[in-house]
């Protein structure tokens, strides 16, 4: 996939139905969805649980778009190659998950996946300074990593926007990931970031059957945008 720097949105499956992945994920890319964001927690990096490798696999098939595999795990390494296999077209791993993200960013490129690296909240920009070049993808938490409908946390846009700056010309997607809604995709947008990962806003009042819904809020979500 060649980089651009359009908007794409990026449902997070951590809010479809459980027992209906494959269904739920055909149903967000017929209504536009641009990849599907899969969460994968540890219980122990962050409070909650939820898709081993095997579960990733499973869904593969079901996606067309671009899988984008959310790591928030520690230690992260160990597991890289398995999601990999898994059939993953991102890994992103957070830069808080061990000492030494420069050689877990290594490991996602010697995968041939996309690499990229996300920040906690009260992480400093200035974490991802070093990293940049070994990186397709900077993902700037909204919220606290763990689970899904939490609170936009306004101070990260100016961590964006800083972002932003640091990344020039170099072809690294900014990604948000959080709390974004049709009130807070322009913010984001605006500061920088152009792939928007929503779980509450887009699978809210929807379901397989009446997946026209999710359609509609992807459409506001661009639309608040001006896409
Ligand atoms: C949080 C996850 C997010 C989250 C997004 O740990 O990484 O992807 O589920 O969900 P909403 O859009 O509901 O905040
Ligand atoms: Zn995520």
């Amino acid at each position: 996939m060649s980089f651009d720097r359009t908007i794409k949105i990026a449902p997070s499956i951590l809010s479809a139905d459980f027992a209906n992945f494959g269904a739920e994920i055909r149903a967000i890319e017929d209504q536009g969805a641009d990849w599907v964001h899969v969460d994968v927690m540890d219980g122990h990096f962050v409070p909650n649980l939820t898709f081993g490798p095997p579960a990733v696999k499973a869904f593969r098939p079901h996606v067309r778009t671009f899988m984008d595999v959310h790591l928030m795990i520690a230690p992260v390494d160990a597991y890289i190659e398995a999601y990999a296999e898994a059939g993953a077209d991102m890994i992103s791993a957070h830069v808080e998950a061990g000492p030494h993200p420069h050689r877990t960013l290594q490991a996602i490129r010697a995968t041939g996946r996309k690499a990229g690296i996300a920040l906690n909240p009260g992480t400093p920009v200035e974490a991802v300074e070093y990293l940049l070049d070994l990186c397709d993808m900077v993902v700037v938490m909204t919220v606290n990593p763990g689970f899904g409908g939490q609170k936009f946390i306004h101070s990260q846009i100016d961590k964006i926007a800083r972002l932003r700056g640091m990344i020039g010309d170099r072809p690294i997607h900014i990604q948000v990931d959080g709390g974004v809604d049709p009130t807070t995709a322009p913010l984001v947008a605006k500061a920088g970031a152009n792939v928007l990962v929503a779980g509450s806003a887009v699978f809210k009042g929807g379901s397989v059957q009446e997946a026209a819904v999710y359609g509609r809020n992807m459409r506001a979500i661009r639309d608040a945008v001006g896409i």
